[in-house]
């Protein structure tokens, strides 16, 4: 646009001579061309979704559930300065973004097929990939549960390719030789190995996708650094593994995986002592999009005027995670439910729709019923202290 506004001196010049004219005119309008070309290229590039307005405002509060929910005032934060000049710049392949879930063990399987789904189902641009342990492709016969689970399995990789376009990526142990048949000697820093993709979003599951759009802008919009993680409390203190923003590098991989070989640890202790905080969490601006994560245990703390709609609009992602039940995979007894769910009725509806529909979802994507919640208290222990 500038370009056409020449000054009178220009413009003396271009009359007293007119090749120059005709050379400039030439010029200006190749340039005028390119320009253009360049502009619809970059809106092509990120033409499946712009970032959307969302519906909730904002603060730079913890997504706790107060009456922000209830009753949403205030704007969205302006973008910084940079931002427009770092869109120019910034070239947007879908090609090179991606969506990761990583499965450790069979359980976890239809879970991660499931989020990888929903992405596709509200169509992200943005690549999906599952890695997955590379022993299971290995046929086993030795007995029959572990080949009724193997056949389960091979199923559901099967789905995430012809239904999803999921890209399948075996993952070795990240300790070398480490037994393989132990879910325990797999890794999230195995994302890291990642290197066709120049950023991946991991999501911690189970949970349920409620909106695609603010995750897609995350990972169009944020610069690539090693790790940009979800803060574990709202202090930003301590990163959490709930939802990671990587770059994957070998540089990266290569230092988790000595980390890691030197001593066992969990996937959360390992980036805690290799990521410092808050350097290493996502920033305070790219959360102020709403409830981008959230854990559907907090419900419970819901106070009067909370609204169900509001918070599902204003919400990108609910981990299931309730602390007495192993896991939304699990038919838990009515009466049992009854005394977990939350008491104040908006909250109650949020969270028995939200389980609700991630048992539908089970059912349709993965063909399978939730699981008979057998021992209770010796499952819930099990699962606590896979967690330390
Ligand atoms: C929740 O908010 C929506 C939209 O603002 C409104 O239509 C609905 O009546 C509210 N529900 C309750 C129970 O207040």
């Amino acid at each position: 646009m500038g370009r056409l506004l020449l000054s009178s001196g220009q413009v003396s010049v271009l009359l007293s001579s007119g090749i120059v004219f005709l050379f400039t005119l030439a010029l200006f309008l190749s340039g005028y061309v390119l320009q253009q070309r360049t502009v619809h290229s970059l809106q092509a590039a990120i033409k499946p979704r712009l970032p959307k307005p969302l519906p909730a405002p904002v603060a730079v509060a913890p997504p706790t559930l107060d009456v922000k929910w209830a009753r949403p005032v205030g704007g969205r934060p302006e973008p910084d300065e940079n931002f427009e000049q770092y869109m120019r710049e910034q070239t947007l392949n879908w090609n090179r973004l991606g969506y990761a879930q990583v499965v450790k063990e069979h359980v976890e399987l239809c879970s991660a097929v499931m989020l990888l789904g929903d992405l596709h189902k509200r169509k992200s641009p943005a690549k999906r990939i599952l890695l997955f342990p590379r022993m299971w492709l290995r046929k086993r016969e030795d007995d029959e549960e572990d080949d009724q689970q193997l056949t389960t399995t091979k199923r559901l990789l099967r789905t995430a390719v012809r239904r999803f376009g999921v890209q399948l990526i075996p993952m070795e142990p990240i300790v070398d030789g480490a037994d393989d048949s132990l879910p325990s000697s797999y890794s999230l820093a195995s994302l890291y190995s990642l290197t066709d993709y120049e950023r991946v979003v991991y999501l911690q599951g189970p949970g349920m996708l409620l909106d695609a759009s603010a995750l897609d802008s995350l990972l169009a919009f944020s610069k690539s650094a090693p790790m940009a993680a979800f803060p574990a409390t709202p202090d930003r203190k301590a990163l959490s593994t709930s939802l990671l923003l990587i770059h994957p590098s070998d540089a990266e991989f290569k230092r988790l995986k000595a980390v890691r070989a030197s001593e066992a640890m969990t996937d959360l202790d390992l980036f805690r002592a290799s990521f410092s905080a808050p350097e290493s969490l996502i920033s305070q601006w790219s959360l102020s999009m709403g409830n981008v994560v959230y854990e559907s245990q907090n419900l419970r703390n819901a106070i009067d005027g909370f609204n169900a709609s509001i918070f599902e609009e204003a919400t990108t992602y609910v981990r299931l995670s309730d602390p007495e039940i192993p896991g939304p995979e699990y038919d838990v007894p009515y009466y049992d439910r009854v005394a977990l769910r939350p008491k104040n009725e908006e909250a109650k509806a949020a969270w028995e729709r939200l389980y609700e529909r991630f048992r539908q979802r089970r059912m349709e994507i993965c063909g399978l019923d939730l699981e008979v919640w057998t021992k209770p208290m010796l499952q819930a222990e099990e699962r606590e202290n896979e967690e330390l």
